[in-house]
């Protein structure tokens, strides 16, 4: 009668795992030893490509004059859509979107005709035996494009709304409905209805996105690609070019940060493969910061409006949430705010719309958090003002609403910690001190105003291999085809592997970022560490198994005629389940066996995957009612807490966060020290979407009129406080064997609101309008 299912692999001891281990990459990134994509200038003959944009957002491409661009020196070709060899698939058919899979998300690919959808299209590709020369001749190269009027925004194009996948009032990725919200709404005792406006965001890693296309042979390529998923990148680049995945190979040792915009694959790595193969040399093509503002897609520019209704005690009775936001000419992508507003609180009648129209842009993506970034600024700004119109609270009327289980789905949570995230920020940041009326609280001429959000973030099932190679002199090397962002996957994966092996870190070399090794998930939608160090450790769990079976044939083994069953494997010793005195190192038993070395492999899962794995064979081990659980599985999520103090200025409008306390519950912590620092960067860029992020498309041309770093501003390090993070200790043995929950993206999630809900206390002015720049606070 046991409701639990009995997982019959037990977690390696952990000793590596949980300590602040400091970057194993880090020597390597502050000598420039570390090779990022674009610096593998060793290959023979290397040449560099330039792409030339379009200036004008829609029209055609009438007219080319290159003759001057012809005469530079050092000039080896000139691509336009008249002479650029074809890639085999352009995307644009859906069968091309099938083969490439995953990975792609804008379906058109430029330079095949002479229309013009986007400005910041390329237009043209110019390619010289060094970067200045190309740069000098695109320069030289006029290219005409006849405009005509562009739409700039779905403002412009409000009267031709779409739901994506053509379904009426359906949202983008079929949240479920449930009850019948609009009636529960209009009976609601305490109703808020309110409208949130976001502008578009660029993701703006400091390394640019960047491929070297190296053909090899004439049906072999090698690219070294600014990717967050090199095994990805190759499904989609042999998708593209037809050539079989075994010919593709994608290094990415090193990223300068992505944020979901080097996931899906752009053209600009199709186009220098192509360009490549063209000239017959390795091209190198850098995007330009211009130009990461329109080849890598942005968050969209969206508006929100959220109706809450609830008892005059404050519980939840109707969410009705509609979202109108900005896509391409070709793709119905919006990022889905809605599918976390259906789980984050208790609520019976619940309903989301998703509209979107068509615009003279580049098809949005994936960024840090997508959709719940965004949403959860709608969601706890309404739920902040709730809290004021029924004077609760901002974290008792969190509280009340609490989700015990999921109520999008009714099944259970993995493990939920959000009481204690909650608790805990509290305790840290004073809150119990805060006075419940706002516009109060004063600092000399600054309005001071506190304020707090609830974070989450999903468990999404994924899944990928590895393979660890244990030597007999103690001594290992483990491969992933993962790559990392900057955020410490080098790191984390490296102590998780030296605890499944029982080795020191400083033993274990982790080598990543190349389609050659086993084939993984992106690092992205959270998903990096969980599936990694599930894989590694199943890899683990083979080599072990290969081991026992040695041992208990060895006639000197101490384990000889021993049941494979009753060994274990603690820290690298076998040894008698029942009498652990009995064992020994799996160094000796490889040196007597004349092994040097020996391998093992492995598939691992991260989430509802893993938990459907595990579920299976105790189902069928336990007695004969056991298979009658319920094995539908649990509800998986990470959780956590931002509270947030600003300083108003109310002469300048300038605002400044000067505390942040942010509590996450993502289950086991690998490495508090790269796990604080991903905490810290996803709230500074929550911060920066709050007060200064803001990509402007100019509504007349369509055209972004600050893409560069000087204009579109992020937050620097004066702007940003000392933070406080804080993990809570939590246990969830569903969602992969180490209990490792994603913190990659959950700390930008809620991040807005926090800082928005601590203006209102401070000013008690409601700003729903982002990024709440001096202008808007005055
Ligand atoms: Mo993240 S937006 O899933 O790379």
């Amino acid at each position: 009668m046991n409701s639990e299912p009995a997982f019959f692999e037990t977690p390696p001891q952990t000793v590596a795992v949980g300590q602040p281990l400091s970057r194993v990459d880090g020597r390597a990134k502050v000598t420039g030893a570390a090779k990022y994509s674009a610096e593998f200038n060793h290959l023979p003959g290397l040449v560099h490509a330039v792409i030339k944009t379009s200036d004008v957002a829609k029209g055609r491409v009438t007219g080319f004059d290159s003759s001057a661009a012809q005469r530079e020196p050092g000039v080896l070709a000139i691509f336009t859509h008249q002479n650029l060899p074809k890639p085999v698939l352009t995307g644009e058919t859906k069968e091309g979107k099938e083969a490439i899979g995953p990975s792609i998300q804008m379906t058109f690919m430029p330079l095949q005709s002479d229309q013009v959808f986007y400005a910041g299209q390329p237009v043209a590709i110019v390619v010289a035996d060094t970067l200045e020369h190309a740069q000098h001749a695109a320069a030289k190269l006029r290219v005409t494009v006849t405009p005509e009027a562009p739409v700039a925004s779905y403002q412009d194009a409000k009267a031709q709304l779409f739901n994506p996948g053509g379904k009426p009032d359906a949202d983008a990725e079929g949240t479920k409905r449930r009850g019948k919200a609009a009636a529960a709404f209009a009976a609601a005792p305490a109703q808020v209805t309110a409208t949130y406006t976001h502008a578009t965001n660029h993701h703006n890693p400091m390394e640019p996105s960047a491929t070297i296309a190296h053909w090899e042979a004439a049906d072999r390529l090698t690219v070294y690609d600014a990717t967050q998923g090199v095994s990805w990148q190759q499904r989609a680049l042999s998708g593209f070019l037809g050539l079989p995945m075994e010919q593709v190979r994608v290094i990415t040792k090193y990223l300068g940060g992505g944020f979901g915009c080097k996931g899906p694959i752009w053209p600009h790595s199709v186009l220098t493969a192509l360009t490549a193969k063209a000239v017959g040399r390795p091209v190198k093509l850098v995007l330009t910061r211009p130009q990461m503002f329109t080849s890598v897609g942005h968050r969209e520019d969206q508006e929100q409006t959220l109706r809450l209704g609830a008892t005059k005690e404050g519980k939840l009775l109707a969410l009705l949430h509609e979202k109108t936001s900005t896509t391409s000419q070709w793709d119905d992508y919006a990022e889905t705010n809605s599918k976390f507003m259906g789980m984050l609180y208790q609520c019976p009648n619940f309903e989301a719309i998703t509209k979107l129209a068509k615009a003279n842009v580049m098809t949005p993506t994936w960024m840090r958090a997508p959709g719940e970034a965004p949403g959860s600024f709608a969601l706890e700004s309404s739920l902040d003002d709730l809290a004021y119109q029924l004077g609760i609270d901002p974290i008792q009327i969190r509280l009340l609403n609490h989700a015990d289980k999921d109520p999008s789905t009714g099944q259970p949570w993995s493990s939920k910690s959000l009481k204690q995230c909650y608790q805990r920020g509290a305790a840290l940041f004073g809150w119990s001190k805060r006075n419940p009326k706002n516009g109060l609280t004063r600092d000399g001429k600054y309005l001071v105003g506190w304020g707090m959000a609830t974070a989450t973030y999903p468990v999404n099932n994924s899944q990928g291999n590895a393979r660890v190679r244990l030597y007999a002199d103690g001594h290992a090397v483990v491969q992933v085809a993962a790559t990392d962002l900057g955020t410490g996957t080098y790191t984390v994966i490296t102590q998780v592997a030296a605890d499944c092996l029982g080795i020191a870190p400083d033993k274990v070399r982790f080598e990543l970022g190349d389609s050659v090794l086993p084939t993984t998930n992106i690092s992205g939608g959270s998903m990096g560490a969980g599936t990694f160090s599930s894989s590694v450790y199943t890899a683990s769990q083979d080599l072990w198994q290969k081991l026992t079976k040695m041992a208990v044939v060895d006639a000197k083994s101490p384990l000889f005629k021993a049941k494979p069953t009753e060994v274990e494997v603690v820290k690298g010793r076998l040894q008698l389940k029942a009498n652990p005195g009995k064992g020994e190192d799996f160094a000796a038993l490889m040196k007597r066996g004349n092994l040097t070395d020996l391998e093992g492999f492995g598939q691992g899962h991260y989430g509802a995957g893993y938990e459907s794995a595990q579920a299976r064979p105790a189902a069928n081990s336990k007695s004969d009612d056991a298979g009658k659980e319920d094995h539908s599985g649990h509800a998986m999520h990470s959780f956590g807490a931002h509270f947030c103090e600003v300083r108003v200025d109310p002469e300048l409008g300038t605002v400044r966060v000067t505390k942040w306390v942010s509590v996450v519950a993502g289950g086991r912590i690998l490495n508090p020290k790269t796990a604080r620092s991903q905490v810290i960067g996803g709230a500074t860029m929550g911060i920066g979407a709050a007060l200064m992020e803001q990509a402007v498309r100019d509504p007349h041309l369509a055209r972004y009129t600050n893409p560069n770093l000087a204009d579109y501003h992020v937050p620097v390090n004066a702007d940003i406080p000392d933070m406080t993070v804080e993990f809570i200790d939590e246990h969830d043995p569903y969602i992969n064997a180490l209990g490792v929950k994603g913190i990659g993206e959950i700390a930008i999630v809620g991040t807005a609101a926090a800082v928005g809900n601590a203006i209102f206390h401070a000013t008690g002015r409601r700003l729903r309008d982002l990024p709440i720049t001096p202008d808007k606070v005055l």
